[in-house]
């Protein structure tokens, strides 16, 4: 049978599967059958009913507890193996032409162990230091500034701002003109909606499609910085000879997509939670030190990523469970932000909370979010400039959120406000 046929086989099977445990009363199966657009903490809380580590027919361990969540993340007998070592999906990417593609996750150190893991994230960490993040802030600010001057008093404060920013950066990132931000926004939404798996064969066909228009651009602009290089990622990765030419593509390639959609999530998030906290508001637009906290508490009720999975690198006892190796456990992470156990009354948002950057919205251990320091300062300034702009900002019109478990967040979000005088007055945090 040909690979395209058989993962179309597989993929029918797989959801009929799903659906099956889902109606025996599986927990997890429920939360993955379950409508994207609806509000899948219920499912997460009835988990959580069951205990710390819940088995799931589907093949593995589920926690919802931030504690076994953290310990999980810090232990390096869990690994994250690619699910294709164990599953008989085949997750090759194949061009029109048929050649095959780096896959931006599967190949990227997003998901690889050590030792290479640790050998390609070194490579881009003088990226995201605190001091090259203090010189990237006046970009920031600037670009914030920029967007939020040019608004209209109706918008849509995804695509017309909450997006414009995190591209921004990115693309300076990477070194890539100003000319090609729709193109690359574009590759990298197809690429980030198959994230939490590949439902139809049309979503094959379109990521394939991304992912191949995608390379050839890498391949050009590495050759341009080849010639002609500069302080951005890819001229730093050209310049490393040892890098193998699948390895940079991936690397380039999994910083635009992990860090694009969940920094315009954490925007969108966050403006949601100033409307639904309105005593918030005043705080956020007059000091800086509590619009750093408000994103934390963001991140902690209502954050970008709702989940990861490790596998059992050897046989292994953890939390009161034998693990075989290759067995995984789905650390739920959105819902170990809401454990009573850590965060006193959870649902209540405060960021003046004493342990409000407890959460785990950025995973933990040595896959900790390269970009979180980047993610932080881009959303405290973008939800500061907006606000300080349209002071009285309100929902006008209904929000659509994203149809991804994995990747929560409104897709489209209409606001008015009455843009203020003085904006330009306020310190920025
Ligand atoms: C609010 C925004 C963001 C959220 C919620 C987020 C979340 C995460 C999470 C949960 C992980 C770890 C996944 C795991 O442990 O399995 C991760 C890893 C990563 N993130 Fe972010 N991220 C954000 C922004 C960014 C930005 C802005 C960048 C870079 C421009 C970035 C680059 C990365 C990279 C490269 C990794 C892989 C780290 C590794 O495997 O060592 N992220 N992110």
């Amino acid at each position: 049978m040909s690979p395209k046929l058989k993962n179309a086989a597989l993929l029918v099977l797989g959801r009929m599967m799903l659906r099956g445990y889902a109606m025996m009363g599986d927990p997890y199966a429920k939360v993955v059958t379950k409508s994207p657009f609806r509000d899948p903490h219920p499912g997460y809380e009835s988990i959580r009913a069951q205990g710390d580590m819940v088995w799931s027919r589907l093949g593995g361990w589920v926690t919802t507890s931030r504690e076994i969540s953290d310990s999980v993340l810090r232990d390096q007998r869990f690994g994250v193996t690619p699910a294709s070592e164990i599953t008989p999906f085949d997750s090759t990417l194949y061009g029109r032409d048929g050649r095959v593609l780096v896959n931006p996750v599967e190949d990227s150190f997003l998901l690889r162990n050590p030792p290479d893991h640790g050998r390609l994230r070194k490579l881009v960490q003088p990226f995201f230091t605190p001091r090259a993040l203090r010189e990237r802030k006046p970009m920031i600010d600037k670009i914030v500034d920029e967007y939020a001057d040019a608004l209209p008093e109706r918008f849509d404060a995804v695509d017309d701002f909450a997006v414009r920013v995190p591209i921004q950066v990115i693309l300076e990132l990477l070194g890539v003109p100003d000319a090609d931000q729709d193109v690359l926004a574009r590759w990298g939404s197809a690429i980030v909606a198959t994230l939490d798996g590949i439902r139809t064969m049309k979503e094959m066909r379109e990521l394939n499609a991304a992912l191949a228009e995608f390379e050839d651009f890498l391949d050009d602009l590495v050759e341009q910085r080849r010639r002609t290089p500069g302080l951005d990622v890819v001229s730093h990765l050209v310049m490393n000879d040892d890098l193998a030419r699948d390895d940079l593509i991936a690397t380039t390639e999994l910083l635009l997509v992990a860090g694009f959609e969940t920094t315009v999530n954490l925007i969108g998030n966050g403006i949601m939670a100033v409307m639904a906290n309105p005593e918030t508001r005043e705080p956020l637009i007059e000091d800086p030190a509590y619009a750093e906290l408000f994103v934390e508490e963001v991140l902690r009720l209502d954050p970008p990523v709702h989940y990861t999975v490790r596998f059992a690198r050897e046989p292994l006892e953890a939390h009161g469970v034998s693990l075989k190796p290759g067995m995984p456990v789905i650390l739920l992470l959105a819902a170990a932000n809401r454990d009573p156990d850590t965060f006193a009354d959870p649902l209540r948002f405060d960021p003046t909370r004493s342990n409000v950057r407890e959460h785990l919205a950025f995973s933990a251990g040595i896959h900790y979010c390269i970009g979180a320091g980047l993610a932080r300062l881009e959303a405290a300034a973008a939800l500061h400039g907006l606000f300080r702009k349209f002071p009285d900002l309100k929902v006008a019109g209904p929000v659509k959120r994203r149809s991804s478990r994995l990747l929560r967040g409104a897709i489209h979000l209409p606001v008015s406000g009455t843009p203020s005088k003085s904006s330009l007055a306020v310190k920025k945090p």
